[in-house]
């Protein structure tokens, strides 16, 4: 791999030599960043001269001697108090460009995170014999574009799937089948993923009113659910009939939304039933937990109820049953110890952020948890209408992911087959189009928002050709191909030599912060800044085109080449970047 030195690392290291030439004991920062004035702005010098007791603008005058200007610096002043403004040359932003466009590993020059550790992620987790609405739409699109920045940052990632697979709505289920077993008749026995889901759906709301409303029906799926747990064979393959058709079902879901979840990623709720007594045991021997009423308690000091009680975290209830707290505090320690994780992120909705507040602490005192590892949730927002309100049907019910997604598809096919003719597309592109349009505008409208806010389910916006979608970005990536097949004879290749207009410079100074946005967006998990960064990407494309024309007959043989170059290598970051979103860029649009 051919990592390459960013222009930011490489100024920031220009101005550190001077300052230390200038000021031996400093040892400073330059606090570089990016400016509307020239190219970077760095502020470190008032914070120094502060320290050394000296005048800033002296200071900063004295380094500007000490610069060593030429082959990446080309102009620096000092401005205001004691900022530097520094003006990188056009050569160097064209031969760092180069030299990412030579990188044959698809990084773009950008090289993998200098202590990678492994982080245990858990994400798309939608719960059995329940179908999938637009709440379980959030935790795979995050998560998904989680694992892909991670993995591309050098982590070594472990993907666990925390289905609802376990608990007394199974024994309630079961019951009701056992009573009712035609309701899901001989013909179901046919019916696979989406269809059988929605019998399954069914099936459970049925059980769930049979529950609510019948008192005799409710002890015996009681019963069932002390039979579940003891391990009796015929309740467990009832159960496991319930899982296996859950799956399947997910699994196609999970395509629909063009996403890869591998069945040995899958632990759910179930596949810590063995480490609950021992859990629980090792949280009372050490006085983490205590009995109280009964039921084994965590207490916490911040934690408390409307009336001023303290709420605790419940880990084993007074009947001796387990409940959600338990599981994922085994969980934990399966993470830590088997798995050997450093970092676990939880991509779980906000709504169960005291949840997780609650779980963590007493994975801390008990050990679990410390300095070096250490779990954070990734909460995210709910998915609200246009109206604003939490997203339902016409008829009030909570929406089917998949409906969404068709819905989605069939948009952007509309979308895209009004270009078909111009563009030339068969009907086979141009339904892959669709899928790609559409899932991606799902996508892209989730991930371009930060996490923790809720955001406007608005398909209408979503699709929209102007604007930050993702048609937009995916456009500006089909139409770099579109010249780059029109250019017939010639290549794109790099000349450092040339001056670059405006539009070009700023271009290649986006280009250049790639990899430094994808090492802050690994850092802080924040997926939404990386959709900014290409959104502004494919903005000042759009200024390129209209200041530089690439194939225009009047430009030199050089400049014709240069601008390939540069657009192609536009394409390049367009297509890696919406990868790690999860989102495809097809070749023609
Ligand atoms: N299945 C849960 C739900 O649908 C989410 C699971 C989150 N992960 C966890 N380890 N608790 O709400």
């Amino acid at each position: 791999m051919t990592s390459v030195t960013s222009l930011t690392d490489l100024v920031r290291q220009c101005l550190a030599n001077a300052l230390s030439a200038t000021l031996p004991e400093a040892g400073a920062d330059p606090l570089l960043r990016r400016s509307d004035r020239a190219d970077f702005q760095a502020n470190g010098i008032l914070a120094l001269a502060k320290k050394a007791k000296a005048n800033p603008r002296e200071l900063a005058t004295q380094v500007v001697a000490n610069v060593v200007s030429g082959e990446v610096i080309g102009e620096i002043e000092v401005s205001g108090p004691g900022f530097l403004n520094v003006t990188v040359t056009d050569e160097a932003i064209t031969r760092n460009l180069a030299a990412r466009y030579a990188d044959d590993t698809a990084r773009l020059g950008v090289p993998h995170a200098a202590q990678p550790g492994t982080t245990v992620i858990d994400y798309a987790q939608p719960n059995v014999a329940k179908e999938m609405h637009v709440g379980h739409l959030r935790s795979a699109v995050i998560g998904d574009a989680v694992v892909r920045i991670l993995e591309f940052a050098g982590e070594t990632v472990v993907r666990r799937h925390h289905i609802g697979d376990w608990g007394t709505q199974f024994g309630m289920l079961i019951q009701y089948l056992d009573e009712h077993p035609h309701e899901l008749d001989h013909k179901d026995a046919e019916v696979s993923g989406e269809e059988a889901m929605s019998n399954l759906d069914r099936l459970y709301k049925a059980a769930r009113r049979l529950f609510d409303s019948d008192e005799e029906f409710k002890t015996r799926a009681r019963r069932r659910v002390v039979d579940l747990q003891a391990g009796d064979p015929h309740t467990l393959a009832a159960w496991q009939k319930f899982v296996d058709e859950s799956k399947i079902y997910f699994f196609s879901v999970f395509e629909k939304l063009d996403m890869e979840i591998r069945d040995e990623d899958i632990v759910g709720e179930s596949g810590y039933n063995d480490m609950l007594h021992e859990t629980c045991r090792l949280l009372e021997e050490s006085g983490v937990a205590v009995r109280s009423e009964g039921a084994l308690c965590v207490f916490f000091d911040d934690v408390k109820g409307p009336d001023g009680n303290p709420v605790p975290l419940i880990v084993q209830k007074s009947d001796g049953g387990f409940g959600y707290a338990a599981t994922d505090l085994s969980a934990i320690r399966d993470r830590v110890f088997q798995l050997k994780a450093d970092t676990l992120l939880y991509v779980v909705d906000a709504r169960q952020s005291l949840h997780f507040k609650m779980v963590f602490e007493t994975a801390r005192r008990a050990g679990w948890l410390n300095d070096d590892v250490t779990a954070h949730q990734l909460a995210f927002g709910t998915v609200l209408g246009k109206d604003g309100k939490p997203f339902k049907t016409r008829e009030g019910e909570t929406v089917r992911l998949v409906d969404l997604l068709d819905e989605a598809v069939d948009r952007a096919t509309a979308v895209v087959g009004e270009k078909r003719e111009k563009v030339g597309l068969t009907d086979r592109e141009v339904a892959e189009n669709g899928r790609y349009v559409g899932i991606g505008a799902v996508k892209y409208a989730d991930l371009s928002t930060s996490a923790v806010r809720d955001y406007k389910f608005d398909l209408d916006q979503m699709v929209s050709l102007n604007g930050d979608t993702s048609v937009y970005l995916q456009y500006a990536y089909a139409r770099i191909q579109s010249i780059l097949r029109r250019a017939g004879e010639a290549r794109p290749a790099a000349h450092p030599e040339l001056a670059l207009a405006p539009a070009e410079r700023a271009l290649g100074l986006h280009l250049d912060r790639f990899g430094e946005t994808v090492a802050e967006v690994a850092a802080a998990y924040e997926p939404h800044k990386l959709a900014a960064y290409l959104y502004q990407l494919a903005s000042l494309l759009t200024t390129f085109y209209d200041q530089c024309h690439v194939l225009s007959p009047d430009n030199a043989p050089e400049v014709v080449e240069n601008r390939l170059f540069l657009v192609d290598l536009t394409a390049r970051t367009l297509h890696r970047g919406m990868a790690l979103l999860g989102i495809r860029t097809p070749e023609r649009l």
